[in-house]
Order: C-alpha cells, then structure tokens, then sequence
C-alpha cells in the first residue's frame, strides 16, 4: 500500500509552486496524496519566515501533533532560517529542507522509510553556503527541482506558476529572503519557455511567472548573449500562442526598463498587472529599509507604466511601524497610495526577523498599538482609492478567469439569509468568483459550468475591492488565440 503525504503550504507563491513540485516528485515515486493530517504516513509543513506571525502558525501546528509514528518534515523558509532550533523545541520533527535543497527532499523521504530512520533527524541547508559557492552549482540545483515538473493529463494546470529567478539581491534590511532563498538565479529561457508551454498543452488559461524581483530577470548565455526580461515576455508571447494569460509578479520599482512596458503594452495576452511594492513613502525610511530608490524615481516608474498603460493595474506592499518611523514620515504613505492610484495594497505591520539587518540596527521602537493604528489609517486610504479605481470599471466588458463559486453566498443561501445585490433566486445559477486580466476581483451570477473558464462580463456596480457583474450576451468565452474577440484590459 502506498504512503500517503500530508503537505500544508503556508506563505507566498513561490511555497505554491515548490509544494507542487515537491508533490509531483513524492507522487511519481509512489507516495499519495491526503488532505487528513491524522492518516497520513508523511506530514510536510512548507513554511514561511517573513514575518513572526507565519511562523507561528507552523509552531502551532507543530505543538498541535501529538503521533510519533508520522515522518515530519518542515521544509522551506522556516528550515533554512530556524534550523535546528526547531528540532530542538519539537524533537519529533524528523526531516528540515531549505528552499535551496527541496530537490533532494523525496529521495530524503524515501530513504528515511527505507533505512528505518525513525528517531534520527536530517536537516538539508545551504541557501548561505550558496552564496559563496559557484553560481553553476546553484543554477543546477535550481534547474533539478523545476526541470521535475511531471504534468499529467487531468492534472490542474489551468491557473499554474513557472519560476524564472529563484532568490534576491536587494537586502532590504527587514527582510529574511535573502538569507533563507540564497543568491538570485536565473533560469535558461528556453527551459522556462518548454514549462510555459507544456503547461499550455495541458490546458493552462494563465500562468503566473515568479521572481522576487522579477524585472531583474537577465540570463546570461555564455556567449555574449544576453536574455533581457522584456526579451523573454516577447519570447514566451510569441513561442505560446495557445496560452490566453500571462502575468508575472513581483515587480522591483527601479530597473524596470521601457522594454518590458513595451512587452507588456504590445503583446495582448500579457496582462495588465503590476504588483510593485512602494514599502514606503518617505525617503529616510526607504534608506533605512535599503530599498534603493527614492520616492521620487518610484513616481518616475509608476508615470512610466501609467504613460505606456493607461489601464494598467497597480498593486502595492507596505510597512508600517518600521523602526523610527515618525507620524509625519508615515503619513507620506498615503500619498502614495493617492498618487500611484494602487488597486489594492498589502499592509504590514514591521515584525523584526532575526539574521536581518535591521534588527540588530534599530531597536522595535514603534509599539503595536501605533503599528495597528497605522495600519488601519493606511487601509481606510487604500479602501478609498480602491473604490474610486473599481468605480472607473463600471459599465465596462471585462474579460475574467471564473476560479469558482463564492463561497460567502454559497454560505449565506444554505442559512437562507437574504442574498447580495443582483442575485437572482434561481436554482441552476450560483454566484461565482472571477478575476480579470488587472487582477480584480469579479462576482456575476452563472451556471457552475463555467467554473475555469474565461467569460465576459459586464460590471454593473462596484463595492470595495469586488466587482459586481452579470454575464455579457453573445461571447461565452474562450481562448483570444481561438476567436478574434477583442480582449479587454481591465
Ligand atoms: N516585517 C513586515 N513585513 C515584511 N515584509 C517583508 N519582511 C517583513 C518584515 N520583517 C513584507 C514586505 C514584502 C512582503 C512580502 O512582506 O512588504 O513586500
Ligand atoms: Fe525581500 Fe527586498 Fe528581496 Fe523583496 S527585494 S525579497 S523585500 S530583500
């Protein structure tokens, strides 16, 4: 009988896609998959480090087990940074695996079952040797683990996300990625234009290309070549015609060249979206959060976008209560949300993150009664802007990604509480959840049939960060390579 694996993924989208690749590997070994912890032969934490609260969650549910004839293993961010603190507050724990290392993590797994392991502990660490090793000795390692993405007919690939770099070089002070994900890598274009594409095969509808700082992409080839960011958005367009949305996240403010607007202006399956955190909007704070650029070359950037994209979608992170931060230099981060006219932001409160910088540079010397403050005054602002940003949308065809039925309505029609605005009581209708190609987030009332599939509709009201919608007559969806159906960024 074969082993089953329980993995719980926490954190960003980078933790997405190496879970699934982790579980690809574990499943074309012989291992299934399970979503009850207490069967489970194998338990996966896949952690996350950047902030206190995340890891929290993995203490907890470490505390929370109680079998010792399960395989546990903590593998990504957590491993890398917490290492054998974590075997020391939880000695059941058996197996570690940084983000560097998941490629070997299987083979780890099979051969603790193999050799009988129980009671020993394994750790796999390196995202900091890296850094001093060979840069080829990385990029293989990096190439293992994506290169073993197996894609099987009936797999879900519909929404799915290629990594292009793997790691960071900013060093932004508050951060642990640099630490935990090791030395920026990038990929071969051609092996990420083969994943792009064989996941288009498979059926894709979007897929999402991952970079920490993404427009910092550059592969070198050796030979005086070298392959630019916005060189590889054209490649991808061009080399998968079948693929109906390709979006990228997370953009770096500075280095972001016209090239890759350009790519993103002129090649009409790459979506409008820009997730490009500001962190800040003074300049003192930014320096003290080594983010290198001013406020002032953000505002350049976002003028750029804007000038290139007039529709484009802009989202934005933000830290609030970061060590010395003044009520006048936070209050500048309202402006920015004003001024850039973000779509939604990411606000978090500073958590200080051991082995960065700034925690042995500056003392947590903003208590979190001010941290909340600040993050609720931030929201309200963000709440304002995103209201007059999903205003602007109202009456327009929008063409959005049906990722399945909301399910707040499903709840409120089984307690038959009264239902929200513009749904009608019909018994083969449910209210379903949809994105557009900017990211925004769609409720209109359809058959569950159309769940991951591309749909128009037309918005009819906005609310908050949702809007509301009903299906527009005449086009009911496809791919743009297959109909001549004009798209429209939203
Ligand atoms: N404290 C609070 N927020 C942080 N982030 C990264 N590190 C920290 C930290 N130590 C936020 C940044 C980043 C997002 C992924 O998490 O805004 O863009
Ligand atoms: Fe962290 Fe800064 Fe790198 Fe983003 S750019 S991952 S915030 S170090």
């Amino acid at each position: 009988m074969s082993r089953k694996v329980y993995l719980e993924t926490f954190g960003c989208q980078m933790n997405v896609l190496d879970s699934e690749l982790v579980m690809g590997q574990l499943l074309a070994r012989g291992y299934e998959t399970t979503s009850d912890r207490e069967s489970a032969d194998v338990v996966l934490y896949n952690t996350c480090s950047v902030r206190e609260r995340a890891e929290q969650k993995v203490w907890s549910r470490l505390g929370e087990m109680k079998q010792t004839d399960q395989l546990v293993g903590v593998m990504g961010c957590m491993a890398e940074r917490d290492g054998t603190d974590i075997y020391r507050k939880f000695p059941h724990v058996d197996l570690l695996c940084g983000p560097g290392e998941l490629d070997k993590l299987p083979a780890m797994i099979d051969n603790h079952f193999v050799t009988d392991a129980s009671g020993r502990q394994t750790a796999l660490m390196g995202a900091n040797v890296r850094r001093s090793s060979t840069k080829a000795a990385a990029e293989d390692n990096l190439e293992l683990l994506d290169l073993s993405r197996a894609v099987s007919p009936g797999d879900d690939v519909k929404q799915s996300y290629v990594r292009i770099t793997r790691g960071c070089n900013k060093f932004c002070t508050y951060c642990v990625v640099p630490y935990t994900r090791g030395p920026e890598v990038h990929r071969p274009p051609s092996n990420i234009i083969d994943e792009v594409k064989k996941l288009a095969d498979a059926g894709s509808i979007e897929v999402t290309l991952l970079g920490q700082t993404i427009n910092h992409y550059a592969f070198d080839h050796g030979d005086g070549r070298t392959t630019t960011f916005a060189d590889l958005l054209y490649e991808i367009h061009e080399a998968v015609p079948h693929l109906p949305r390709l979006r990228f996240v997370t953009s770096y403010p500075r280095d972001f060249t016209d090239e890759a607007l350009q790519a993103m202006r002129d090649c009409e399956r790459i979506c409008r979206y820009l997730h490009v955190p500001a962190q800040h909007g003074d300049n003192r704070v930014l320096k003290a959060m080594n983010r290198g650029y001013t406020i002032e070359q953000y505002y350049d950037f976002i003028d750029r976008a804007y000038a290139y994209m007039p529709d484009v979608a802009v989202a934005s992170d933000f830290i609030v209560g970061f060590p010395t931060e003044t009520e006048d230099e936070f209050q500048t981060c309202k402006d920015v949300i004003r001024r850039a006219r973000f779509k939604n932001s990411f606000i978090f409160k500073y958590s200080p993150r051991p082995g960065t910088v700034a925690i042995d540079r500056f003392a947590d010397d903003i208590d979190d009664a001010t941290k909340k403050r600040r993050n609720n005054e931030l929201l309200a602002v963000q709440q304002e802007v995103a209201d007059e940003v999903h205003q602007a949308l109202v009456g327009q065809t929008l063409e959005v990604y049906v990722e399945g039925e909301s399910k707040l309505v499903s709840k409120r029609q089984n307690n038959g509480v009264e239902l929200g605005a513009g749904f009608r009581k019909q018994t083969d209708a449910v209210q379903l959840v949809a994105r557009t190609r900017g990211d925004h987030i769609v409720v209109f009332d359809g058959d569950p049939s159309l769940k991951h599939s591309l749909v128009d509709v037309t918005v009819e009201k906005a609310k908050g960060l949702t809007l509301f919608a009903k299906k527009a007559h005449g086009f009911s969806g496809g791919s743009p390579a297959t109909s001549d159906h004009a798209l429209t960024h939203a």
